[in-house]
């Protein structure tokens, strides 16, 4: 087999065996294909595209590129859940424990990433001295006896995304169905779990900037994850503007607790619902959804789910004290209310500034080098549809550093469009896609 040959079959638009997508898998991991064949390779297919056989050959020989985690010492169906990356999402904290309170085991695997907030470890991180180094027996042990752990993602772990994501970064080969989808299932996939859901986010302050988009996304991964035995569905919510109210770190730990106790923004505790009901599902744990979403309910009302996250900081090492006085967390030393300069409705939010804002701030990472400031961030006051008046405080900024304070200040007035009449509003769940189709909600 050449790698030439398959270029040129790509680019003539035709159909691609398995044999032939695991060599270019397993050569370009090796170095054995050099950047410049597999850039053209990647162009071939964003111009061509690849068919359902293809993608899920392309899947599973990234994620066969390195360790394969093996979750049978875990005892039960495993259930994991990923979010295709969103601005204020701390659902997997509110999630996690829910879940494990009704005795599903969650095993996740967790990576920091760079952006505008941490990703979820770097989130935990916030408990003095929480840790996701575990011995892997530490980690089934933890798992089987509360039925949650978290890890940090390792090196070894679908090395050849790794590569390739990097390569496509830097030759406008990123928005194509089948390499993205691709790229997460095969890492989703290797991580190990039975149940997969996907929260799969569309708009402004998302990868899929449309909703026909995110639904052929969500579609594609589900296909790929019921294609290979793990139960998979995808809730696609809405990302015009962010989850909650907290942006960054601490901040949106402490929204986390707060939900936990039964006192956090509706949308969140929506959203955290929705997801964790059909992991509770996959793991045949409730016949339905909605029986799912009571039990799930349940487990905020009685605070077994807020105990459980007690119970799962401990066991990774970290001071629980703040789970119960939410006071205890480091705190930014200024404040800024960033406020309306017109008066009307709120009919725009780009949620990329919003995250670009949290960045400036020093809550999230440029390079892997950076380090997060955990105590900085925003708590947004104002959302799309709301009427504001001129000086109505549209958030409140956290910063340490004044320069950087002000510079916030005005990248944050730049997200909102303020607009004379009152805009409609999207459910921030646009629908389900399971083994049956898309489901508008
Ligand atoms: N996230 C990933 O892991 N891969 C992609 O290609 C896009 C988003």
């Amino acid at each position: 087999m050449r790698m030439y040959d398959l270029i040129s079959k790509k680019k003539n638009g035709q159909k691609l065996s398995e044999e032939e997508i695991k060599f270019i898998i397993k050569g370009y991991t090796d170095g054995e294909i050099p950047d410049y064949q597999m850039s053209a390779f990647l162009m071939a297919v964003c111009l061509k595209g690849m068919d359902m056989d293809e993608t899920i050959a392309l899947t599973m020989a990234m994620a066969h590129s390195g360790d394969m985690l093996d979750l049978s010492a875990i005892h039960g169906i495993k259930a994991d859940k990923h979010s295709t990356g969103g601005v204020g999402d701390k659902t997997s904290l509110i999630i996690g424990p829910m879940v494990a309170s009704l005795g599903v085991p969650v095993a996740k695997m967790s990576g920091r990433g760079l952006g505008h907030t941490g990703g979820t470890i770097d989130k935990l991180e916030s408990f003095e001295g929480f840790t996701t180094e575990l011995s892997e027996e530490k980690f089934f042990d933890n798992v089987n006896q509360m039925k949650l752990a978290i890890i940090g993602q390792t090196a070894n772990l679908a090395p050849a995304d790794k590569k390739i994501y990097a390569l496509r970064d830097v030759t406008a080969t990123i928005d194509n169905i089948s390499l993205i989808s691709s790229s997460i299932m095969s890492k989703k996939i290797a991580a190990g779990a039975d149940v997969i859901v996907l929260d799969v986010k569309s708009g402004s302050g998302a990868f899929m900037k449309t909703l026909e988009g995110s639904v052929e996304l969500a579609e594609t991964m589900v296909k790929i994850g019921n294609g290979v035995g793990r139960e998979t569905y995808a809730v696609i919510s809405d990302m015009n503007q962010p989850l909650g109210s907290a942006v960054g770190n601490n901040l949106e730990v402490i929204e986390a607790i707060d939900t936990l106790k039964g006192n956090g923004p509706e949308d969140l505790l929506d959203a955290s619902l929705t997801l964790a009901s059909y992991m509770v599902v996959g793991a045949k744990h409730a016949k339905t959804p909605e029986e799912a979403r009571e039990l799930l309910l349940g487990t905020i009302k009685d605070g077994s789910a807020l105990k459980k996250f007690a119970e799962f900081v401990r066991a990774q090492g970290g001071d629980d004290r703040p789970v119960f006085d939410t006071d205890l967390f480091p705190k930014a030393s200024l404040q800024k209310d960033v406020c309306a300069k017109t008066e009307g409705y709120i009919t725009g939010i780009h949620t990329d500034e919003i995250g670009m804002t949290s960045l400036i701030l020093g809550g999230g990472r440029e390079t892997k080098e950076s380090v997060i400031d955990l105590s900085v961030g925003m708590k947004i006051h104002k959302k799309l549809g709301d009427k504001v008046e001129v000086g109505t405080p549209l958030a409140t900024l956290y910063a340490n550093d004044a320069e950087k304070l002000e510079a916030a200040s005005e990248r944050f007035l730049c997200a909102y469009t303020i607009g004379e009449e009152k805009p409609e509003v999207p459910h921030h769940i646009y629908g389900i896609v399971t083994k049956d189709g898309y489901k508008a909600y």
